[in-house]
């Protein structure tokens, strides 16, 4: 037996659930040849004990196959995701933990970010799921590659849509294709609502949300509805951006979610011929804002050509291109992430119980009971209470 050989027999080993090797992925981090006795050590980045005992046993058939007489595998896995401890109101209490994706402004990357986010959770062994809540411009279903699909329907409710190791719901997946539609803010809540509701999400380790830009009806309605573990803003490095973050920071707090980071994106840009890193519109100019917010950033993420296209085609970097600079870092982001929802459960979890609308019992939210401050407000704008009304 030879290295060679081991490498050769080893990327015949898929990674349960995605149709790539574990050669490929890289995870075969350790090999040891004696003779016909071969010793390897995987280090996978999912805690599910099923993946490793199937990787084991690929692995084992495999290299016999090849020759070797005696095999020992060794797997190298993150320890069990902890229960969600959070409180208040959760009505999709099948998902232990909310990941918000927001920013001020639009077209700076989030629905890019919330994908291979969730993808990268994914790759690390979640059972995950992404929620575009984008109503007017959902683009999730495209940049998952499943713009034609349809979801399946069962009793009243409906099945997400799979893809890439995750669950996906959007409302560009129960629409006609290029069909636009004219909400009112209660409809949007109403939307949100039944995304959670009315979706036949597994048990999910976690819900990544890819919020519209700004800081609005559906961001509040989704926050009272469920409890937020973890809020992700993106944004650019441009300080016109960095003028809107502040303002999706700021309703972090004010919704009492915690700040999980900022993923700088479109910072640098990496030439895809020489892989040298240029420096376009400023980078490294969010860390002030991060520590303003008592936070840190999550990644950098330079303009690469490769992310554009992923995201067009419907093959998103992290999965597509895992040696890119750009998959790597949203892999560390993921892992970040994890590590702070892990201590948030640990220290007691969130609760949304704080900014539910505040309804004496009997009294409708929109009631001049509950609401007094409602005379301050102008006709057409809602009485403050969140409750929805116009
Ligand atoms: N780092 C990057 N490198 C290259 N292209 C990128 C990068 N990030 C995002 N893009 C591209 O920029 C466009 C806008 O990104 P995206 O749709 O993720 O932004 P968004 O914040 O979700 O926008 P919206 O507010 O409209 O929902 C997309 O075409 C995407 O492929
Ligand atoms: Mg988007």
């Amino acid at each position: 037996m030879t290295e060679e050989i081991v490498k050769s027999a080893l990327s015949n080993v898929t990674y349960p659930g995605f149709t790539k090797d574990i050669v490929t992925f890289g995870f075969v981090k350790e090999i040891s040849v004696s003779g016909s006795d071969v010793s390897v050590t995987v280090d996978i980045t999912s805690s599910a004990p099923e993946v490793a005992q199937q990787i084991t046993e690929e692995t084992t058939a495999e290299l016999k196959r090849a020759g070797a007489a005696n095999v020992t595998v060794n797997i190298a896995a993150p320890k069990m995701p902890r229960e969600s401890s959070s409180k208040g109101k959760n009505i999709a209490p099948q998902v232990k933990n909310f990941i918000m994706v927001s920013s001020g402004k639009g077209g700076v990357g989030k629905s890019t970010s919330s994908v291979n986010l969730a993808i990268a959770l994914a790759m690390q062994g979640k059972k995950v799921g992404l929620l575009d809540a984008d109503i007017y411009g959902p683009n999730v279903p495209r940049m998952l590659g499943v713009e034609d699909m349809k979801p399946e329907i069962e009793g009243n409710k409906v099945l997400p849509i799979k893809a890439y190791g995750i669950e996906m719901m959007s409302m560009g997946s129960l629409m006609e294709e290029g069909q636009s539609l004219i909400w009112r803010g209660a409809m949007i809540m109403k939307a949100i609502e039944q995304f959670l509701r009315d979706i036949l999400w597994s048990e999910l380790d976690c819900l990544v949300i890819d919020m519209p830009p700004g800081t609005g009806d559906a961001q509040l309605t989704l926050a009272q509805s469920v409890p937020v573990t973890l809020g992700v803003t993106v944004t650019t490095p441009q300080t016109v951006s960095l003028d809107d973050s502040r303002r999706s920071l700021d309703m972090f707090k004010k919704l009492h979610i915690p700040i999980g980071g900022i993923v700088e994106n479109m910072s640098g840009f990496i030439a895809p011929d020489t892989g040298v890193e240029y420096d376009i519109f400023g980078k490294g100019t969010t860390a002030p804002l991060a520590q303003e917010f008592g936070t840190h950033i999550l990644a950098e993420i330079p303009i690469e050509p490769a992310v554009r296209i992923g995201g067009d085609e419907g093959k998103p970097v992290t999965y597509a291109k895992p040696e890119s600079e750009t998959a790597k870092r949203y892999m560390k982001a993921a892992e970040d992430i994890w590590a702070q929802i892990e201590k948030i459960n640990e220290e007691g979890g969130v609760d949304n119980n704080a900014i539910q609308p505040n309804t004496p019992p009997g009294v409708s939210a929109c009631s001049t009971a509950a609401a007094p401050q409602q005379s301050e407000q102008s006709s057409g704008e809602s009485c403050g209470t969140g409750c929805g009304c116009h």
